[in-house]
């Protein structure tokens, strides 16, 4: 962890930041996998570890802002617990790592909360997302679970996405760590991809990197030779001579900072001609999205940008038509890239996404409707400290071309005939993690390979 200085600072400016009351801060807990005695890997929520710090379940923080006191609520391990867990230190030393002199047993959570309640104090908590913790704050504040989930404090949310979005010099060399690491895993399955391998061979491949690094994946791999299906978690394919394989994949520290990059390679020595032109138009939207990174500059732009260079890739292919401009702003573009060009990346992969991404990309305002638009995690101005990904892609999709032609929906700008042709072209992108500068951008970690020379030479 960070020193104890970087935690109590954090939580100093969250008390600048909120009015009066209670700043109430849930740790995890252990989550089971099938039985209680057998649990996932532990994850710490990440505005605990933000502002305490501490990777360990069961505990809670209490930010009094009035009082200007921290307080950890927690157990003490027994002599049970430590046959099995072995060792831990103590609550109070636990603490100490975190600049917190007050500690409590959980036990008392309830009281506290009850006692500041009957002095009619605010008791500030972000949005539960997990089960066990709507029910612990429905006991504790007296409310229904569906209360609960509304009453997250939009000001608590604000004043943590606040500090959270500017990454600090030690959280971008943490970053960065993870992003090497991440670079790591993608030339590993690089030099891996061949007809006749699987794709579990490779994933398993990619997992060792960060296991062996010592953290975790940020995210579950996405290693599939299906690059169309966007978040496509099974393994389970040959690959076969023709085919591209796509890698999203990236590792999490010890600390529990995130790295995420994309790559596509082809599974034989060279991309075909077709896969090649589309990789092109990806890579030129990627370049351009990139180049047009700096502060002051709503990353809504940035992704419209990148929409135009597909749309006008691709109606060059013959695969759209008509006004460029016009058939990106009514969104028919979204057939063949309907998601975003990128997100905030901090210590979860998608930073704060459990916050409500109305706050932490598009600064509290509404998200368009409009598909395509409507999965654009992140639109707000840049700015220095913000860490983000760029990732536009080209996907050929049979389900959504098949619905989109019997609706037929965009036809002034889509050519269905020729879609038609490249219905079984599968999916491509490539993603790379930028710092936002004073004047511009920084690529964080180390390149790894994406031009179609620099990919192919990977697999001479
Ligand atoms: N790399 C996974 C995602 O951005 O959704
Ligand atoms: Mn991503």
């Amino acid at each position: 962890m960070f020193s104890a200085n970087t935690y109590k600072e954090r939580r100093q400016r969250l008390r600048t930041q909120v009015s009066s009351g209670l700043i109430l801060l849930l740790g995890n807990d252990e989550s089971p996998m099938n039985y209680r005695d057998n649990p996932y890997p532990f994850r710490q929520d990440s505005s605990f570890l933000y502002f305490f710090g501490l990777s360990y379940p069961g505990l809670v923080g209490v930010i009094d802002v009035e009082e200007g006191r921290d307080i950890i609520l927690g157990r003490e391990l027994t002599v049970e617990d430590i046959v099995w867990m072995g060792k831990q230190p103590s609550l109070e030393e636990k603490c100490a790592r975190a600049g917190v002199k007050g500690t409590l047993p959980l036990t008392d959570i309830k009281n506290l909360l009850a006692a500041a309640r009957l002095r009619k104090r605010p008791i500030h908590f972000l949005p539960p997302y997990r089960c066990e913790h709507i029910l612990k704050l429905s006991d504790w504040l007296e409310m229904t679970p569906e209360q609960v989930e509304k009453s997250a404090s939009v000001e608590l949310i604000t004043a943590v996405v606040d500090q959270r979005n500017k990454k600090t010099p030690e959280e971008i060399e943490e970053i960065e760590k993870a992003v090497d690491i991440s670079a790591d895993m993608h030339l590993t399955a690089m030099r891996m991809v061949r007809p006749g391998i699987t794709e579990a061979e490779i994933a398993a491949a990619v997992h060792q990197v960060a296991l062996a690094a010592g953290g975790q994946l940020s995210f579950p791999i996405i290693a599939t030779v299906n690059g169309q299906i966007l978040h496509n978690h099974s393994h389970d394919n040959i690959l076969q001579s023709g085919q591209m394989f796509l890698l999203d994949a990236g590792a999490e520290t010890a600390m529990g900072y995130a790295g995420d990059l994309s790559s596509t390679i082809p599974v034989d020595k060279h991309f075909t001609s077709r896969q090649k032109e589309i990789y092109q138009i990806c890579l030129e939207a990627h370049e351009a999205a990139i180049a047009a990174l700096q502060p002051g500059v709503p990353f809504k732009n940035i992704h419209l940008l990148a929409c135009r260079v597909i749309a006008q890739g691709l109606k060059d292919m013959g695969f759209m038509k008509g006004d460029v401009e016009e058939a990106v702003a009514a969104g028919a573009h979204a057939l063949f890239f309907p998601c975003g060009t990128g997100h905030m990346m901090g210590l979860d992969v998608h930073d704060m996404e459990n916050l409500g991404e109305k706050y932490v990309g598009y600064g509290g305002k509404e998200k368009s409707t409009q598909f395509g638009l409507k999965s654009l995690r992140l639109a707000r101005e840049l700015e220095p400290g913000f860490v983000i990904t760029i990732e536009p892609g080209i996907y050929f999709i049979p389900e959504l071309i098949d619905m989109w032609k019997a609706e037929a929906k965009f036809t002034q700008f889509i050519n269905y005939d020729k879609v038609e042709t490249y219905k079984d072209f599968g999916g491509l992108r490539n993603e790379e993690d930028f710092l936002i500068t004073e004047d511009g951008y920084r690529l964080l970690g180390k390149p790894i390979p994406k031009t179609i020379e620099e990919v192919e030479a990977m697999k001479a």
